[in-house]
């Protein structure tokens, strides 16, 4: 008699990964939940996209399983095509134009005819391609390039999304646009596991977070228990005729009210810690290239 745990989507159960004597991932365990967006924040080298790769089957682990519940491991083709995963290094053929790329993607995830032609057509409109199909991705810009990124990751429908830097190098424009179709695949009930290093993105987008380095986990958790736990003080600022003075505190309001009792101010502000906070000082401030 087994059962299957139904909030649980995918399961990283002790996933370890060494690269000659380099481990880049180290014993790292983590569930995914159903319809969430996940982010996997790290420094440079903590070993986010090995993680996914591990995860997506891409990627043989050393020790340990990925398993996407109710299902089995994602080195089983079946559960593959589950899967949707758009790699941080672009994967796109250059002298293809954009409907290309994606009838060869839907391809391999064993689309054809007019099924195929119809989630080409789907996924050139979500990521706003539309007018520009039929030109080489050569021709792209950064932002259409990652738009099309995502494309060919969801276009057999999968119900596990996994983007890795899915916003690096493109604009505001493009940025916030991958922000809604982010968004618009969770409605619709897609799980998305998102690797960034952009702070405001993931606290903005993600509905848990869990910070790695150097292949461990440091911390996992929703944005706001985060930020209380290991987001430290708050920073009041208030500026005098006399000059400016700074204090941390864990009570801002008091701060606050405090300071403006005692008027004669020129200026207030005040600092709440966020998550780039929570990332520093769980991850220290030291350079990591
Ligand atoms: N194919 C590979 N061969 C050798 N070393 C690798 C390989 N892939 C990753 N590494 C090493 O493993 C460690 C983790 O790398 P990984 O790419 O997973 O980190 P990351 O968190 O995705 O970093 P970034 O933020 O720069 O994308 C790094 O030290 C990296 O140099
Ligand atoms: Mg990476």
């Amino acid at each position: 008699m087994w059962s299957v745990n139904l909030v649980e989507m995918l399961k990283l159960n002790n996933l370890t990964k060494s690269f000659g004597s380099n481990l880049a991932v180290d014993g790292l365990s983590l569930e995914i939940r159903r319809g969430e967006i996940f982010g996997l924040l790290g420094p440079n080298g903590a070993g986010k996209s090995t993680t996914v790769h591990m995860a997506v089957g891409l990627l043989q682990p050393d020790q340990g399983t990925a398993e996407l519940r109710g299902e089995g491991s994602p080195h089983d083709r079946r559960v593959r095509s589950l899967i949707g995963m758009a790699p941080q290094s672009l994967a796109l053929y250059e002298d293809l134009s954009g409907e290309e790329n994606l009838t060869f993607f839907g391809r391999l995830q064993g689309l054809s005819g007019s099924p195929l032609s119809q989630r080409v057509d789907w996924a050139l409109s979500f990521v706003d391609l539309s007018d520009r199909r039929k030109d080489p991705v050569a021709a792209y810009s950064g932002g259409m390039k990652r738009r099309l990124n995502l494309a060919a990751a969801v276009i057999h429908r999968p119900s596990l999304l996994l983007l890795d830097e899915p916003t690096v190098g493109v604009d505001p424009q493009s940025r916030n646009s991958i922000f809604d179709k982010v968004l618009q695949l969770k409605d619709e009930g897609c799980t998305v596991v998102y690797t960034t290093h952009y702070m405001e993105e993931a606290q903005k987008l993600c509905d848990r977070v869990g910070i790695i380095d150097r292949g461990h986990l440091l911390a996992l958790d929703t944005v706001d228990k985060l930020i209380a736990q290991h987001g430290g003080k708050s920073l009041v600022r208030a500026e005098r005729a006399e000059g400016e003075t700074q204090l941390e505190t864990d009570q801002p309001l008091v701060e606050l009210e405090r300071l403006l009792q005692e008027g004669g101010l020129l200026r207030l502000s005040v600092e709440r810690p966020n998550l780039e906070s929570v990332f520093l000082n769980l991850t220290g401030r030291t350079l990591r290239d």
